[in-house]
């Protein structure tokens, strides 16, 4: 059985998106899966925004075929790790757990960087156009300590 993990924001158009080709890109196919989901229903079925996708592929990442969808209880069954954008997200994720063991499964990505500092990804989605590049760099300094630590615990 493969270990799933699953990335949370509002939209699952801006930053989920890129934590989960990002994230993807950095762990072995064959061990690891990779979602993402938002805690809002305005863009289920939407591919991601157009501004994620051209930094993605500016690294040479395709996110293009990433489809949204919401965040439900049944992730906390699916799921082993889920890593969320911000505070609202965590805050919107951890009162729809059930237990104890449910709600230790969600992290704020940036932990990995900053641990215990709880710092959001800031959304981009109504920010500056240099916002996509700011988060892609955060991203992609937290999913390598996450997919070391993962890759370690997981051998
Ligand atoms: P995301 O950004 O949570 O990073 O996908 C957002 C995208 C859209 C909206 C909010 C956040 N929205 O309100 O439509």
């Amino acid at each position: 059985m493969p270990i799933k993990i699953l990335m949370v924001c509002l939209g699952n158009i801006c930053r989920s998106p890129l934590a989960e080709g990002i994230l993807a890109s950095k762990l072995p196919k064959n061990k690891f899966q990779v979602d993402s989901a938002g805690t809002g229903s305005w863009h289920i079925g939407r591919s991601p925004d157009d501004r994620s996708i051209a930094v993605a592929k500016k690294y040479n990442l395709d996110i293009s075929e990433q489809k949204g969808r919401q965040f439900s209880t049944s992730d906390f069954n699916t799921f082993d790790y889920i890593f969320v954008m911000d505070n609202t997200n965590y805050d919107d994720v951890v009162q729809l757990a059930q237990n104890q063991e449910q709600r230790e499964k969600v992290h704020l990505v940036l932990n990995s960087l900053f641990p215990n500092e709880n710092v959001d990804v800031p959304d981009p989605y109504f920010g500056l156009p240099n916002g996509f590049e700011i988060i892609y760099n955060m991203l992609d300094n937290a999913c390598d300590v996450i997919a070391k630590e993962l890759i370690a615990k997981h051998q």
